[in-house]
């Protein structure tokens, strides 16, 4: 038995939505045959898939970063607005992009979907004047060139774009265009300084990584012009070889899920910038993408080496209650952290490892889409303490190419409401094949008991087409009882209302 006490006087932060935010990249079939699918009877007049959006919709999808990744770093973005589309050979993907879909496309999707745009620029083969050209196309009223071409292009009024990426992941030999940390900081600068001076409002990030020297360079040399840093992590590295790891595996890297948020943490506090840097997680996922022979030296040759194999992404039974399970741990670790977190994007959304799956007749939600509905829809917008004065049972897994390691079974977050009474916990059970008991020991004297739960069949169970596992599932406790009992399924993730 394990009892939780929280204090709903002692608040950690009031979370940004953005904690919930998504990614969309030109790769496979996230734009082109996924959101963008022009002629498909599911689609609308301006060819975007009704079924995803109304999906993303559910989710309240709070920012979507496009249009990359690795894809961005050799982009131009003005090959893709107006009359006349120049297709792309994209080098990062090796694939033909026709440019159909490009800014006015995705500011379009933003506007049906709901939420804010959040553009990636290209800091490998882009200048810091192509970066801030796309600043002055999306956000001045109408002067300048670039302004005037997106009236001509039939949008009298600005974008808005708030949020803007410089670069990707221009640290690693696989990106396009790549950079020492020197380069790194000259860059970001002088791209930095460029796009303020077409708009001071706009909020800029630049990629870092767990590396001192990369970010101390970038943080000194640029920090009194960056509002986020961006950080990217997979945990279950698949690009060359699919080979999912098992559940048990999985669980071990839930031991140490915000170890990247501490390191940016420690690096932005040591030099005094971290009430004025927000980290924005804006790549993350369990699984990584599984693109073999491209971000290798010796490239694919046969469309068979290196195109084909983007498929098996799409292999739905993959996408088990390991990776709901892993999903609650992040997202309760970055709202535990949410005083400097301030976005974190699931890397993708749709297709690939996203949490949606599309085909020409339907969608498949998978694990991770019903995790993200709890958190969204049934937890609070403000974190607050809880803890536990009684040992959080553990239990061993192996890490996939690693030791063995002892896991604690509960992965816990508390949250209350800003606007109305109550309190809703997250509580996860990381456990394989074992219930977990919980006392609720928690100073309230009224309120009914609902708890939300997500956890499938069994830990390796997997929505597809015509399969339907996982959802999520509403059971109804009754009247709250301080030092009521609670039991919590093996692999489940629960969302405790006390309202
Ligand atoms: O595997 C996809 C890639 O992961 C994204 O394009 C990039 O940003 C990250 O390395």
């Amino acid at each position: 038995m394990v009892s939780i006490k929280i204090n709903d006087k002692r608040v950690t932060g009031k979370r940004s939505p953005m904690l919930y935010g998504h990614f969309i990249e030109h790769f496979h079939r996230q734009i082109y045959d996924g959101i963008y699918d022009p002629g498909n009877p599911l689609s609308d007049e301006d060819g975007f898939r009704t079924d995803i959006i109304d999906a993303m919709k559910k989710i309240k999808v709070p920012i979507l970063r496009w249009p990359g990744g690795c894809f961005v770093s050799s982009y131009h973005w003005k090959d893709a607005v107006g009359k006349e589309r120049k297709p792309l050979f994209d080098k990062a993907w090796r694939v033909e992009d026709p440019n159909t879909f490009g800014t006015d496309e995705y500011i379009k999707l933003c506007k049906k979907i709901g939420c804010e745009p959040y553009i990636c620029t290209n800091a490998g083969t882009g200048t810091p004047e192509e970066m801030s050209d796309w600043v002055e196309y999306c956000n001045l009223e109408n002067e300048g060139q670039y302004a005037k071409w997106r009236i001509e292009n039939g949008f009298e009024k600005p974008h808005n774009v708030k949020y803007w990426s410089i670069g990707n992941e221009n640290y690693g030999h696989w990106e396009i265009g790549a950079k020492s940390a020197d380069e790194w900081g000259r860059l970001v600068r002088e791209s930095a300084k460029m796009i303020k001076h077409v708009d001071a409002t706009a909020e800029l990030s630049a990629a870092a990584l767990s590396d001192v020297d990369w970010n101390i360079n970038l943080l000194k040399n640029c920090g009194q012009f960056l509002d986020w840093i961006s950080i990217h992590q997979y945990w279950d590295m698949m690009p060359e070889v699919q080979n999912p790891a098992t559940y048990e595996e999985c669980m071990a890297w839930t031991k140490n899920i915000g170890r990247a948020v501490d390191d940016i943490r420690g690096m932005l506090t040591a030099l005094h910038l971290e009430d004025r840097i927000k980290i924005a997680f804006d790549e993350w996922n369990l699984r990584s993408w599984h693109h073999p022979n491209v971000h290798t030296i010796k490239q694919g040759v046969n469309k068979e080496d290196y195109i084909t194999p983007r498929d098996k992404n799409d292999d739905n039974s993959t996408y088990t209650m390991a990776d709901a399970v892993f999903t609650a741990c992040f997202l309760n670790s970055m709202n535990r952290n949410c005083d400097i977190v301030g976005m974190a994007n699931f890397a993708p959304i749709l297709n690939t490892r996203g949490c949606i799956y599309s085909y020409d007749k339907g969608i498949v939600l998978r694990s991770t889409y019903h995790v993200f509905d709890l958190y969204v829809n049934y937890l609070g917008d403000t974190v607050i303490d809880l803890w536990s004065e009684s040992e959080i049972p553990t239990f061993k897994v192996n890490y996939k190419y690693g030791p063995e390691t002892d896991v604690d079974m509960l992965d816990m977050l508390a949250t209350k409401w800003s606007d109305k009474a109550g309190v809703a916990l997250a509580v996860v059970n990381k456990h394989m094949d074992k219930e977990q008991e919980i006392t609720l020991d928690i100073p309230y004297d009224n309120g009914e008991v609902v708890m939300y739960s997500v956890s499938g069949v069994s830990k390796d169970s997997y929505n597809d087409v015509e399969r339907n596992e996982i959802g999520i599932e509403k059971k109804e406790l009754g009247k709250f009882e301080n030092g009521m009992n609670i039991t919590l399924s093996p692999h489940s993730i629960n969302v405790i209302q006390i309202i």
